[in-house]
């Protein structure tokens, strides 16, 4: 049987990484093939530079990065998936949705992703959702910060964007908000529970 596709989506700061290890861990590490975007590639290496602000690259410009990346990645994917896998991918296109969608058209970033047959749908989409100044305050504890945690305002716009796109893909997308701001342990297992379904 294929296995399932899991996406672990939220703001800098929101526990995505610490839920991901959690399930990784209930559903068996070995079966499990855990990944996220940007990726390691070249292009992945692009758009980190990018973001850590040493390369100078247009919204649109990242908007493509991220959709070529995410074409490479999607061969990655497929193998493991086909193999049996279930992966878990730290961060997908609802990203390149809230962030690019912010400073490019929507329509256009959503339409180049939901419209490449080469980019499959996840089984699930997992929201971790927590308040922008409870994110800043946990990034407040990591050394760099990226372009995109500088900002509280921009943070709340950003989760504005994620529920704006969330509400357009409601009939044709498995996405499910989770409140992150509750113990470690009532979260995973709620995930687990819901991964269960699937
Ligand atoms: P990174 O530090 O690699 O991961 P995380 O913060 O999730 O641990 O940063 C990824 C950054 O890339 C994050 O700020 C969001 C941004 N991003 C986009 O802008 N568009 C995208 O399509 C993706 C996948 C990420």
């Amino acid at each position: 049987m294929a296995g399932r596709f899991i996406v672990f989506e939220g703001l800098d700061g929101s526990g995505k990484s610490t839920q991901i290890l959690r399930l990784a861990s209930k559903l068996g590490r070995e079966k499990v093939f855990l990944t996220a975007e940007p990726t390691e590639t070249a292009i992945g290496g692009t758009i980190r530079e990018a973001l850590s602000g040493s390369l100078k690259k247009t919204p649109f410009e990242m908007a493509a990065l991220f959709l070529a990346d995410r074409i490479s990645h999607n061969i990655l994917i497929g193998k493991h998936l086909e193999n049996g896998r279930d992966v878990i991918c730290d961060r997908y296109y609802y990203s390149s949705f809230a962030y690019q969608g912010l400073e490019c058209d929507l329509s256009w970033v959503m339409h180049m992703n939901l419209g490449c047959s080469a980019i499959r749908r996840p089984d699930v989409c997992f929201f971790m959702d927590v308040s922008p100044s409870y994110c800043r305050q946990r990034m407040s504890q990591r050394a760099e910060l990226e372009i995109f945690e500088k900002d509280l305002a921009l943070m709340q716009k950003t989760r504005d964007k994620f529920f704006e796109v969330f509400s357009l893909l409601k009939d044709s997308e498995n996405i499910k908000i989770i409140d992150a701001s509750r113990h470690i342990e009532t979260i995973s297992e709620e995930i687990f529970s819901l991964v269960s379904e699937i």
